[in-house]
């Protein structure tokens, strides 16, 4: 069984506008089908109005879908018992690309961190303590940290405070919806280093989205292209995305060589190649 099996799900937000007397239906992901399996990682890129925060929301359980499922160990989780969605709620977290926003700036990074083991495990004050202290070392800050409030942190070390509460509670599956990207270059690749040394410690699975092909490929085992609202195409290895015929996929690594034209080369045929180097 996968971890996460997404059947055949379709979504629409209702717009409020009246065309003809008629409720126009905004489509934004038709008829969206794929697995992740345990302790992999799948990458979903595409452009911006693709669909894919809607689509991790949907995953999470906060949008939910007008017609298909989202099975999470074999759960419906929009039709699970109440038992059964506390548990999925504890398995499933998220961290999203705007680290400021994602916290109460009145909480101290100890408080952001403990939140999550409040709601679900009875610790008593020592135990919380020691392990918000054993979280924050294990996202590369220190113990003393945890008396500082949002402003006092980096964009960086705040996301890495959010990964710490995503990962309080061992959860199976993390949705990091552009997680890495408004930090600087060496930021991003330190924060997808931490995520990959995670990965492989606690056995995580996660939907990594971003627009980004670049750090898509450097964390994820599958990657999957989302483009008005369709799954696209399905990866399992850079090679294939590389030599994929489809229109929208050849435009996709177009953008790559657009945004950084030192990767070019030109053959002796006079044509731009490629992107290769990049990733
Ligand atoms: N709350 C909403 N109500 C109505 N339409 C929405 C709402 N949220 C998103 N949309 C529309 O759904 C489509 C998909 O949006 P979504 O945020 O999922 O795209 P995205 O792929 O995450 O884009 P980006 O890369 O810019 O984050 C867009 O056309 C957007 O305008
Ligand atoms: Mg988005």
């Amino acid at each position: 069984m996968s971890l996460l099996e997404v059947k055949q799900v379709n979504f629409s937000f209702n717009s409020r506008k009246f065309f003809k007397g008629k409720n126009q239906a905004n489509k934004v992901l038709n008829d969206i089908s794929f697995a992740i399996e345990e302790g992999t990682c799948l990458g979903l890129i595409g452009s911006s109005g693709a669909g894919k925060s809607t689509l991790g929301k949907v995953i999470l359980g906060i949008q939910r879908p007008q017609q298909g499922q989202v099975l999470f160990r074999g759960h419906d989780i929009y039709n699970a018992d109440k038992a059964t969605r506390q548990k999925i709620r504890r398995d499933l977290q998220v961290v999203f690309q705007d680290s400021y926003s994602a916290v109460n700036p009145r909480m101290t990074a100890e408080r952001i961190i403990s939140e999550p083991l409040e709601n679900y495990e009875k610790l008593t004050l020592d135990e919380q303590r020691r392990r918000v202290s054993e979280l924050l070392e294990r996202v590369g800050l220190d113990e003393k940290d945890s008396k500082k409030y949002p402003y006092q942190f980096s964009g960086g070390q705040l996301q890495r405070i959010n990964i710490a509460r995503a990962i309080a509670l061992k959860p199976k599956l993390i949705v990091l919806d552009e997680s890495v990207s408004s930090l600087d270059m060496v930021t991003q690749s330190l924060i997808l280093q931490l995520l990959k040394e995670l990965k492989d410690d606690f056995g995580l699975s996660y939907l990594f989205i971003t627009h980004d092909i670049k750090a898509a490929f450097s964390i994820s085992d599958h990657i999957g292209v989302l483009e008005k609202g369709e799954l696209i195409e399905l990866y399992n290895s850079k090679d294939q995305f590389f030599s994929s015929k489809n229109p929208i996929v050849k435009r996709l690594r177009d953008s790559i060589l657009a945004e950084h034209p030192r990767f070019r080369t030109i053959t002796k045929h006079g044509i731009i190649e490629n992107s290769e180097k990049l990733i």
